[in-house]
């Protein structure tokens, strides 16, 4: 080995291809990703785990799955009868849609085969799962092999003993209890599933911890923490650039309790950041000897994080707000089984939106998220439990917590903490156990296991019980003080807490739906109309909860705010306030963007301030209002700029200026509270710091809805079987004016290589299933989602509609 190691460094190629494994026929790692021939039936089948079991009978999936979101949405699904106290609310009611109104209750079964034809005695076999809803029971030929209770941790068990070379037989038993969730969690094999065939000479699972404790302009330090399974072991770590030029390599052959402490330096390094998020590659090469026994590749930023009193966050030195917005983790039409093309689609969105951080509220996130978070630029706060002892729902987290908290945040840090894009640990959102002492007992447990796992990133807390946690002492302890709402005790809280900073762990919460308007148009919370829709003129909020400028001020006016993390970047099944006692409400109104990803006007708001390089420019509402002729109908102008002049059909209604001596919206929207409506056109002229016009955006009344138009997300999608594209779909008229109000019912069909995968309109209160390839409008819109096949070729979409020009959009799988 010596011998080889300094020939490598002498004749730098050759080493790159002696240090391949020795015996290249037989890799030392191999990952399978058990996605494809999977049966799975939901019930009660406890002879399912069997071997001779026959499930020819059973639906063919391919996971991550999710057996609920294919429906149908039924009111009497996870009914509650209850008073939801984080809603202040006091007495019982009963609950419709709270969890979506899907059938994810009850339990569900999975079975595959695989066989490990490279197995023998010197090998050792693992099986993970990224995350398997809810209390996955797992079964290997038979034999219960372990189990699991939360169903968004991710896990993973030794099956060597378990297994045969050929025909293993994997079963999988899920069970979701009912009053389980306060949103829709989905169900089953949502995540992925792997299995990993390595030598007992190993690196261990979830094993490395790369940091980067120095950082200067010349170098930094990289320093590689390896844990290894097996005696007289070396290592060889080499770090590799973006474009796969190898920088620097280290072998060490001494381990402290079985681990190797490895520091690089990495000259001129490129640091990660949001604007650009450079990643390097550590490849990792166990040796016995001369021999080649372990090699795993894990990918990282340079970047250093530092929260203080006087600055707050700095990123690689520098003060950055978080702009930031929570998301659950259920991807709209497609339920919770994760996919790497709609989770890169949202953050495309939100990198339009100017967002630069994500909260994965209220638990661990998946795997392909923080990857996509790692090369695209987004902050991360990963977050653990929205219960921990004391319950919120009947059968929660607190069922679980006393076992399993512990063994949850330890696989949660272990797993995911070489991702740059992680800045902050969350070990809980609005626990009841803020009240009382044992709550602050367990706060400080919770975050001395995260600081344990990672001693380089802050724990926070998202707290509701502002008094409460004030008077106690639990938001003292806490590394970052999170407050979720309770915008009126920023200043105490800062005054009181010793931490010298605030985070918005949780702001607005307020309430619309896509291409709604409510007149008259007046601020208010928990308002409620007869067709269960918000108005999108962004002036309804929740009881506990308030409009996105009240945070905006406190973000701008309080230097010691450290950002904020929007309640929510998208619609999310279930929690359909302030509709969670009507029927048919299933899902939030809360979304910057719906359900479909489509988004509403407080999109742009938003985007306003947060995108500092593109322009916005949006007004609101549609202008398509017969039968308000006459009547008051306020026009808003959400944009960069500083005042604008609207005019109605050519005549001036006058020029607005956003100013900080009026109410909070004043001060970032323009708003022309007095138009008489007449159908027409309305213009905004946009003004810059000198008074002259820089921008201008008009919309006009439409006639009747002729033809369809259709606008992908991508043209380009890969022949796997699971890349998606997105296509927005919308009506104009015969001028190629858009039709803000149409709900014509349309059908889609796909040929080629390709399928129809499902359709979403972003209305809250559609029982309209997702996978039927037919749906109506929502006030002009709607997005059809296509999936590649496995073959390349050509995709064709065509949408049609009654009275309506149909359209067809090709796209190309390769
Ligand atoms: C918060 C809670 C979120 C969601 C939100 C709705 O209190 O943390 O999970 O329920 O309210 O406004």
């Amino acid at each position: 080995m010596t011998n080889k190691k300094g020939l490598c460094l002498i004749l730098n190629l050759i080493l790159i291809l002696s240090c391949k494994p020795i015996n290249n026929d037989a890799p030392v790692r191999e990952t399978i990703l058990l996605k494809e021939g999977w049966s799975f039936k939901k019930g009660h089948f406890p002879e399912a785990k069997a071997i001779n079991f026959d499930d020819s009978s059973w639906e063919q999936v391919n996971v991550p799955h999710d057996w609920a979101i294919y429906g149908p949405f039924d009111k009497t699904i996870d009914l509650q009868t209850v008073a939801i106290s984080q809603n202040q609310e006091t007495e019982a009611s009963e609950k419709t849609g709270r969890t979506g109104a899907l059938p994810y209750i009850g339990e569900g079964w999975y079975r595959n085969t695989f066989s490990l034809p490279e197995l023998n005695a010197d090998k050792r076999v693992i099986l993970q799962f990224d995350g398997a809803m809810s209390e996955p029971e797992i079964f290997i030929n038979g034999v219960k092999v372990g189990e699991w209770k939360y169903g968004y941790a991710y896990f993973y068990f030794d099956i060597t003993n378990y297994v045969k070379p050929k025909n293993n037989l994997l079963a999988v038993k899920l069970n979701n209890r009912e009053k389980s969730s306060r949103w829709y969690p989905g169900a089953g094999l949502y995540r992925n599933v792997k299995l990993i065939v390595k030598n007992k000479e190993h690196i261990t699972q979830w094993g490395q911890f790369i940091t980067t404790p120095v950082i200067t302009d010349k170098q930094a330090k990289v320093n590689i923490k390896t844990k290894v399974t097996g005696k007289n072991l070396s290592l060889v770590s080499t770090i590799y650039d973006a474009s796969g030029q190898r920088i620097v390599e280290h072998e060490s052959s001494t381990t402290f309790n079985d681990e190797f402490d490895q520091n690089l330096s990495v000259p001129q390094p490129k640091l990660w950041s949001p604007e650009q998020p450079y990643l390097y590659t550590a490849v990792s090469q166990l040796y016995h000897g001369d021999e080649l026994k372990d090699e795993i590749k894990s990918t990282f930023g340079i970047r250093s994080i530092e929260f203080n009193p006087d600055e707050g966050f700095l990123l690689n030195g520098k003060v950055i707000k978080f702009k930031g917005v929570c998301l659950h983790h259920d991807l709209g039409p497609l339920g919770a089984a994760v996919n790497k093309s709609a989770l890169r689609r949202q953050l495309a969105i939100l990198k339009d939106l100017g967002a630069n951080a994500i909260r994965s509220s209220h638990n661990m996130p998946s795997i392909e998220q923080l990857e996509l978070c790692d090369e695209m630029g987004f902050l991360f706060l990963a977050e653990s439990f929205d219960e921990w002892k004391k319950p919120k729902v009947e059968n929660g987290y607190h069922l679980y917590f006393d076992e399993y908290a512990e063994k949850d945040i330890t696989n949660l840090v272990r797993a995911t903490r070489n991702h740059p894009s992680i800045v902050m640990w969350s070990s809980g959102n609005e626990v009841p156990d803020q009240w009382g002492s044992e709550g602050v007992k367990r706060a400080k447990w919770l975050q001395h296991i995260f600081h344990r796992e990672d001693p380089t990133r802050p724990v926070t807390v998202g707290m509701d019980q502002v008094e409460a946690v004030m008077a106690s002492g639990f938001g003292a302890i806490m590394d970052i003080p999170g407050l979720n709402y309770r915008v009126n005790l920023y200043d105490e809280a800062y005054e009181r807490f010793p931490q010298g900073m605030i985070l918005g762990s949780e702001t607005a919460s307020t309430v619309s739906s896509r291409g709604v308007y409510k007149f008259p148009v007046e601020k208010g919370a928990m308002k409620q109309y007869k067709d269960l829709q918000s108005s999108s003129y962004d002036l309804e909020y929740c009881s506990w909860s308030n409009l996105p400028e009240d945070d905006f001020i406190l973000q701008d006016d309080k230097p010691w705010v450290i950002g904020e993390f929007v309640w929510t970047g998208f619609d999310y099944l279930g929690e359909p306030t302030p509709y969670d006692e009507y029927w048919p409400s299933r899902s939030s109104y809360f979304g910057i963007s719906d359900l479909a990803g489509l988004p509403k006007d407080r999109y742009y708001l938003y985007r306003s301030r947060w995108n500092t390089t593109d322009e916005t420019l949006h007004i609101l509402p549609h202008w398509n209002w017969e039968g308000r002729e006459g009547q008051n109908t306020p026009v808003f102008v959400y944009t960069n700029y500083n005042s604008a002049e609207l005019f109605l059909n050519g005549v001036s209604q006058g020029v607005r200026s956003k100013t900080k001596n009026g109410t909070p919206q004043e001060r970032y929207r323009l708003m022309w509270m007095d138009v008489k409506y007449q159908p027409g056109t309305l213009k905004v002229i946009a003004f810059n710091e000198d008074g002259q016009p820089a921008a201008q955006k008009t919309i006009t009344t439409s006639g009747k809805a002729k033809q369809i138009i259709l606008e992908p997300n991508v043209k380009t999608l890969k022949a796997n079987g699971e890349d998606l594209a997105f296509v927005t779909v919308s009506v104009v008229d015969d001028n190629g004016i858009p039709c803000p109000t149409a709900s014509h019912q349309l059908q889609f069909s796909v040929e080629g290589a390709g399928q129809f995968r499902a359709a979403c309109n972003g209305d809250p209160t559609s029982l309209a299933l997702f996978h039927k390839p037919t749906m109506q409008l929502f006030n002009g819109q709607l997005v059809v989602i296509v999936s590649s096949s496995k073959t390349a070729g050509d995709i064709h979409l065509t949408v049609q509609g009654d009275q309506l020009t149909p359209a067809t959009i090709t796209l190309t799988s390769e």
